[in-house]
């Protein structure tokens, strides 16, 4: 059981390997002392003085004191010149806010927070610190839960008007961290459509660096995660810190040197897409963050996040379940389709043993293109005279499971429900709408369109025997204004709508348990824990060939386990890239994740179909191991021409190894793989070759990996231990 221990100036949160230690200094500042490897005691006075402060926690607030003060959730106005965690602004005009220690209270479990995405369960400890600015009123009870099955600290923090008057928060960060040096890299996500996720490292400079999304989604850009790594940090060893939100609006994660080389790291709400009156008696729950420490390099950061998301993020009953594998029609038909067509993919998706079939766009209203229809959620009789009903049955009749594709926040302006409500979009009143991708965005900060989307999908799950939902978002927030809302809460409207999104999401979740959701948002534009807590599975990238899936699943694994990535086989050459990959590379890439195909099986050659019946198969016999084992990154894309991963079953009995390169080379030596999460002590079959290894063997000398010839090569090798 992790523990929280409170003295009357240091708490104390530790599980069996971090701790995390807050003092409390003179006058009741909330400093932060540690975060790190687990110690018994922690004795405050060497870190005060490399702050630059009495050893005895002593302060002297004059002079910018908070300049140089380690705090946990400081606040602009009074003498601290870096960025803030909070900006409140009085009735007056004026803005800041002295928050000084009230109470810390230690309770079991972990704390959850309403109307929002949070991790939640297992054996938790949270912790309710609790700040008082005395001339505004304004309180800070600062949550943190530390876990004990991963070595995740969560924050968040609830803010409540406890005074006379009117607040503003301008900015209400999920989470502050200071560290006293410089000397070290940060490391992002950041990517664009079919390239998301791409690993960027740099070192740190005086001054900030930062990703921040004012899309109004996570975004394709940036996802809401920021590292920060020594700079001889490596896949497998050093000292690494990785956040990552619990949210999927616009946000900021960044890192600030400021004076004395200080570094400061923040994630929350992006403050250009953010502010939030705060009437007397109101309170505000800020987004939820994560945080982790190693010193077992990225590969540790992300076992520790992949826990987390297994244990404490994923809902339902698929959270731990074999997910089946899937064929989506989109790239085999796009828009032109009618029963007939899809019943002859599902057929053959049926035969080499696909077990569900998904309707993708295009399929309600007169949508025959990306320009009308988002909103008029009733079947389009012209290619589906029967209904969905009897597609349904017929696709369940073979044997298949039955799902559909929805973008259930957009409306076309070509589309009933716009011509009935145009109230209904996201608009600034006088202003001519800007379109994206020909459509505009429903304003979730209402009821009645919240009403409106729950029962577009939930009247349609009702109706129809569906299994499955992919849930589109296919374009970013313009025109940012609601037509309810009053001026004064218009900067809510961002995360209102994302409120709005969570509560429909919420009551979907309820009402349709047996039903399996991946979110998409033109590929992986919104891959966030905040989806994942309402949908298990994420679609990736709508990019799928096979050497670009080794960047993005890479770049993706940083925080996400495979369970959580749609990864699909598609056609050659590759409708993204124009690139043609051996099938078994587009398998090998695509199994190490929600296993599925892209692309009508029909026009595949007989060998290749065979290849498939037998891909098929072995994904079903290793899927297990391959969604939820150990993942590690051995050989990087980012590096080098090869990419190698591999995925170690919970009892390392048994594992799965990837390796591709992206261009033949026919003086290359095929290089060792050291491999990594085995047992040691068992002795490894290598199931495809026959030869048998110590795992240790494995883990020091490594495996040499005979390639096929040809660009794009690839291996994926079984591993039995016993
Ligand atoms: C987005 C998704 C695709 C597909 C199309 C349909 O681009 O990422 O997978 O569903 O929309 O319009």
């Amino acid at each position: 059981m992790p523990e929280i221990i409170i003295t009357p100036t240091q708490i104390h949160l530790r599980n069996s390997h971090i701790s995390y230690v807050i003092g409390i200094l003179e006058g009741g500042i909330a400093a932060h002392l540690y975060f790190g490897r687990r110690v018994e005691r922690f004795c405050a006075a060497s870190v005060l003085r490399r702050w630059g402060l009495p050893a005895d926690g002593s302060l002297n607030l004059q002079n910018c004191g908070l300049n140089h003060t380690p705090q946990e959730y400081p606040a602009c106005g009074l003498g601290d010149m870096r960025e803030g965690a909070l900006i409140v602004r009085s009735a007056d005009g004026t803005a800041s806010a002295d928050l000084r220690f009230v109470s810390a209270e230690a309770e079991e479990g972990k704390y959850s927070l309403p109307g929002l995405p949070a991790s939640y369960g297992g054996e938790a400890m949270t912790l309710r610190l609790t700040l008082r600015d005395e001339l505004t009123g304004l309180e800070a009870q600062l949550l943190y839960a530390i876990f004990d099955d991963c070595d995740i600290i969560a924050r968040s923090a609830i803010l409540t008007n406890h005074g006379g008057g009117e607040l503003v928060l301008e900015r209400a960060a999920s989470l502050c961290l200071e560290l006293r040096d410089s000397r070290w890299d940060l490391v992002t996500l950041s990517g664009d459509w079919a390239r998301e996720r791409d690993v960027i490292r740099r070192r740190l400079t005086p001054g900030e660096m930062s990703v921040s999304s004012i899309r109004g989604a996570s975004s394709l850009l940036a996802s809401p995660f920021a590292a920060l790594a020594r700079p001889e940090t490596r896949e497998a060893a050093g000292e690494v810190i990785g956040a990552a939100l619990v949210y999927s609006g616009s946000f900021y994660a960044g890192a600030e040197v400021g004076s004395r080389d200080a570094t400061r790291l923040m994630l929350g709400l992006n403050d250009r897409h953010f502010a939030w009156l705060l009437k007397p008696g109101e309170r505000f729950a800020v987004p939820e963050a994560v945080l982790t420490w190693s010193d077992g390099g990225f590969d540790g950061m992300s076992a520790q996040f992949h826990r987390l998301c297994a244990a404490h993020i994923v809902r339902g009953r698929f959270a731990h379940a074999e997910r089946p594998i899937l064929l989506n029609n989109w790239e085999a038909t796009y828009f032109d389709f009618d029963e007939n067509k899809l019943l002859a993919i599902a057929e053959k998706a049926a035969e080499v043993g696909v077990e569900l079939f998904v309707l993708d766009d295009g399929w309600f209203g007169h949508r025959d293109a990306d320009n009308s229809s988002l909103g008029d959620w009733t079947v389009d009789a012209r290619k589906l005279p029967g209904g969905l009903k009897n597609l349904a049955e017929k696709v369940h009749t073979l044997g298949l499971k039955f799902g559909l594709w929805f973008e259930p926040e957009m409306i076309s302006p070509d589309s009933e429900l716009y011509r009935a409500h145009p109230e209904y979009a996201m608009q600034i009143r006088g202003r001519a709408p800007i379109e994206s991708r020909n459509q505009l965005i429903l304003d979730l900060s209402r009821a009645d369109v919240r009403d409106f989307v729950y029962h577009a999908v939930a009247d349609i799950l009702s109706a129809n025997p569906i299994d499955y939902v992919k849930w589109d978002m296919n374009r970013n927030f313009t025109n940012v204004g609601s037509l309810e809302l009053a001026p004064e809460r218009m900067r809510e409207l961002p995360h209102r709508y994302m409120l709005g999104l969570y509560s429909v999401l919420e009551r979907l979740q309820a009402d349709f348990p047996d039903v399996l959701f991946e979110s998409c948002a033109s590929g992986g534009g919104r891959f966030d824990l905040g989806m994942l807590y309402y949908m298990p599975q994420t679609w990736c990238s709508d990019n799928t060939d096979a050497l670009s899936r080794c960047r993005i699943q890479w770049g993706t694994s940083m925080v996400f386990p495979p369970f959580a990535m749609g990864s699909h086989v598609s056609a050659v050459p590759n409708h993204q890239t124009g690139r043609v990959t051996p099938i078994q590379t587009r398998a090998n890439v695509a199994m190490s994740g929600c296993f599925g195909f892209e692309l009508d099986l029909n026009k595949l050659p007989e060998e290749e179909i065979e290849a498939v019946r037998a891909i098929i198969a072995r994904v079903k016999r290793l899927r297990k191991t391959l969604l939820y084992g150990d993942f590690h990154r051995l050989l990087s894309p980012f590096e080098g021409r090869d990419t190698a991963w591999i995925t170690v079953s919970q009892d390392r009995r048994e594992a799965v190894l990837m390796f591709t390169r992206d261009l033949s080379q026919p003086d290359t030596d095929e290089p060792m793989l050291t491999l990594r999460g085995l047992d040691p002590a068992l002795t490894y079959t290598v199931l495809e070759t026959g030869e048998t290894y110590g795992g240790d063997e494995l883990m020091s000398s490594g495996l040499c990996v005979a390639l096929p010839q040809g660009d794009a090569a690839s291996v994926s090798l079984t591993l039995l231990g016993a």
